[in-house]
């Protein structure tokens, strides 16, 4: 499999291209970067490693890689600065996304392609990319809330003194500031959350609390995440490239799933190599439900206004 990291010279695309060549799954991996120079910096940097891990291909280039690939992960935006809220952020993206998307239209695409999106704001980005191309919204998914979910269950894990791989704690909704904590079916080591000697609501809201500003604080502390969101890339792109089918909190455009149409955010979503396989309307805590719904609200009425915006420039 062949994955085309558009935004591959900077933090987010060279972590994601490191992580997915230590994963050593995928065959093929190319930076695509506005900045050529660094993208073949960092394609040149992974090459260099290539030896001790797997044999793949690393490579960086322009928008001739799009077409023969079965994964574009466009990565590229600007970042946002530590009290700017991601969906501040859509104003300063939007047009530079576009720009991004117009590119692939152009360099065309496979039929079974998958295009995912991590640019921010992620939910209102994927939402455009499943408008302007031309591929089944099943076949566009966006980042949505891998990375929130990775880092609840790794906050948790640390607070309560646990391995973080038997820690399973969700977050769904926005990739934001609406995202949901599900509590519901939080575990860990398959035995209830709260049930652990430490565990109390304050407690529980803390850790929430800290996951949901988890991306603001990493910025602060160094400018901006990378090695999590590399993580987080690379658990959707091996789903997809080993059809393996895993339930990931994964954004797409929503068909009715807990009464939500017509938007993009995070439910229980199947990921195989079609894309979106299914998604899950697993029954949870009414807050939860009320909770993910708010999450549609706010981003529909964000989409509207870009919507509106790009209507008129078009
Ligand atoms: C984050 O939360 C980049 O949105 C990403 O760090």
């Amino acid at each position: 499999m062949k994955v085309s990291i558009i935004g591959g010279g900077g933090l987010v695309g060279s972590c994601a291209g490191f992580a997915l060549q230590a994963g050593g799954v995928v065959r093929e991996i190319a930076l695509l970067d506005v900045n050529a120079d660094l993208a073949a910096g960092q394609a040149l940097d992974l090459l260099h490693g290539a030896p001790s891990v797997a044999d793949q291909v690393i490579t960086s280039g322009g928008y001739e890689h799009v077409a023969d690939s079965d994964v574009v992960c466009i990565t590229a935006g600007l970042r946002r600065k530590p009290d700017e809220s991601r969906l501040d952020l859509i104003n300063r993206n939007v047009d530079l996304f576009v720009g991004i998307l117009t590119e692939i239209k152009k360099a065309g695409l496979r039929q079974n392609a998958i295009v995912m999106v991590v640019s921010n704001p992620v939910d209102v980005l994927t939402y455009l990319a499943a408008d302007m191309l031309d591929l089944p919204s099943r076949q566009v998914i966006g980042l949505g809330t891998q990375l929130d979910t990775i880092r609840f269950r790794a906050l948790i894990a640390q607070q309560l003194k646990l391995a973080p791989t038997q820690v399973a704690a969700l977050i769904l909704g926005e990739h934001g500031d609406t995202m949901v904590p599900i509590w519901s079916s939080a575990t860990a080591a398959g035995l209830p959350l709260d049930k652990f000697s430490g565990w109390s609501s304050n407690l529980a809201n803390e850790l929430f609390t800290r996951t949901k500003g988890s991306g603001a604080e990493v910025i602060k502390k160094k400018g901006g995440a990378g090695f999590a969101v590399g993580i987080a890339i690379r658990d959707v792109i091996h789903s997809i490239a080993l059809d393996q089918q895993r339930v990931l909190p994964v954004s797409s455009v929503q068909a009715g799933c807990y009464g939500i149409r017509d938007v993009a955010l995070s439910v229980p979503t199947v990921v195989g190599r079609g894309g979106v396989v299914a998604t899950h309307e697993i029954d949870l805590w009414p807050k939860e439900i009320q909770g993910i719904r708010k999450s549609g609200q706010t981003l529909r009425q964000t989409i509207d206004t870009v919507m509106s915006r790009l209507g008129a420039a078009r």
